[in-house]
């Protein structure tokens, strides 16, 4: 190890710094980490992940999140050297994100009323555990290996807990996950189980499942791989490396995603923040992110809904007072998140701050859809004989409503992330019962 790779807190005032073993997902005074390196990363490597897409075998260059290994290389290990790479990368044998890519939708194109070709939906659903968590999940595993770490543990609407029991069954450690009771969708309950996670239930929602695991994992040698994790985040910035390289590094204006968590939104600016400091990119895409309508905390805040205050980076100089203020409005009114789309029913966004850096860096926006536009997303993708879930049927409808309200221009090349499979069985069996549903077919008899 050179010491190419380290730890430094996302506040610029604080700046605090740690050696890349530490397992901490925060600094001293409680701000979040970011991975860095101090090494620019030569523009040649374009060339080297293009053809390591003919991976002749080699389950580091199949996979859609090692192919870029070169990015993430906070094992700082040698890169071509396959046995350094199967010594210290987890990987399910190749396969997170290497069916990711970006596609075009024609009946999608029609019904947000844009041109197919500038259109690009990118499903993350195609991951082994059904979802984008794979991408970040690999990555934050290999983490938990190289510290020795026994057992991982998460809180989870259900697609973080799905990806980290699979990870950590093919890796042969423990895994806790802690779910709001009731609230996560059958099929990602399911997958938890089968993967012999062992379930915590948790009697409130997912912030309340977050903060109980956070503490647990502290109190009992746990090791947590949720988007507070900065490594989760370095898995996840190959969501917009693949959507690039496919576009042949041709920055689109948009990439929008649905809001939960917003480990994201804070990768997807990582990304884009480094690859325009190291200058592989010129322009930078700007991030849209769709909140519920239910669960919006981030839309409110951003768009001043809430004492009138815009909230912003600030340069890294945040009114935090002000997102405390709003979750003791929060508490006090007795305000739930709440949404049918359970993947995104979240109150209080873990990465807010990295999120906000995310916005301000690539002058985004933040917006709102409802529950039944989301079912429409959903739907229409089906029609293109793609799967997605309720909650990535949100980049679709957030997509739809921005260019109603021209603030993506018709002739704006947009990326949407499907992030997730359908694992809500009975969500399209009930959507096309109801006739009055736009893209219903109900059954004949
Ligand atoms: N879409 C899907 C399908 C998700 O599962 C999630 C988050 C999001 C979007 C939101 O992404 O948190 O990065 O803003 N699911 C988490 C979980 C919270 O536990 O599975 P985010």
């Amino acid at each position: 190890m050179d010491g190419d790779a380290f730890l430094r807190c996302i506040d610029p005032q604080c700046g605090l710094e740690y050696p890349i073993d530490s397992i901490r997902v925060q600094c001293e005074k409680g701000h979040l980490l970011d991975v860095k390196y101090k090494k620019i990363p030569s523009q040649n490597l374009k060339e080297v992940f293009y053809e390591r897409r003919n991976s002749q075998g080699n389950i580091f260059n199949e996979s859609g999140v090692w192919r870029f290994r070169d990015l993430l290389n906070f094992c700082q290990i040698n890169t071509e050297d396959t046995s350094e790479c199967s010594k210290f990368l987890v990987s399910l044998d190749g396969s997170e994100g290497r069916q990711s890519k970006p596609y075009q939708m024609s009946k999608v194109a029609e019904f947000i009323g844009t041109l197919s070709d500038n259109l690009w939906l990118q499903p993350e659903g195609y991951n082994p555990s059904g979802s984008f968590k794979d991408n970040g999940m690999a990555t934050a595993v290999t983490h938990a290996k190289m510290v020795g770490a026994k057992k991982i543990v998460c809180a989870s609407t259900g697609n973080t807990s799905a990806s980290a029991g699979m990870f950590a069954a093919n890796e042969d450690i423990d895994c806790d996950v802690y779910i709001p009771a009731g609230q996560i969708a059958p099929g990602k309950l399911s997958q938890a189980y089968q993967f012999g996670a062992q379930i915590v239930e948790v009697d409130g929602n997912f912030d309340d499942a977050l903060k109980q695991s956070l503490e647990d994992a502290q109190n009992h040698n746990g090791y947590t791989v949720n988007s507070v994790n900065p490594f989760r985040i370095e898995g996840q910035k190959t969501i917009p490396f693949r959507a690039l390289e496919y576009l042949n590094w041709e920055e689109p204006d948009w990439i929008v995603y649905p809001g939960g968590a917003l480990g994201n939104t804070s990768s997807c600016g990582k990304a884009l923040m480094e690859l325009h400091e190291w200058g592989w990119i010129k322009k930078i895409p700007r991030i849209a992110v769709i909140n519920s309508e239910g669960a919006s905390t981030l839309s409110d805040l951003h768009n001043g809904k809430f004492e009138e205050e815009e909230l912003r980076w600030n340069k890294g100089n945040p009114n935090v007072e002000l997102i405390s203020r709003y979750y003791d409005h929060l508490d006090k009114e007795g305000l739930r998140p709440k949404t049918k789309a359970t993947a995104i029913q979240i109150g209080r966004p873990a990465n807010i701050l990295k999120g906000l850096r995310a916005l301000e860096f690539t002058n985004g926006i933040a917006t709102t859809v409802s529950d039944s536009e989301m079912l429409d997303g959903m739907s229409i993708v089906g029609l293109n004989g793609f799967d997605c879930e309720m909650a990535s049927g949100a980049s679709v409808v957030g997509i739809k409503k921005l260019i109603k309200e021209e603030i993506i221009k018709k002739d704006d090349v947009v990326v949407g992330i499907l992030t997730g499979r359908q694992k809500d069985a009975m969500l399209p069996v009930d959507y096309h019962n109801d006739p009055q549903n736009r893209f219903a077919r109900p059954p004949k008899n």
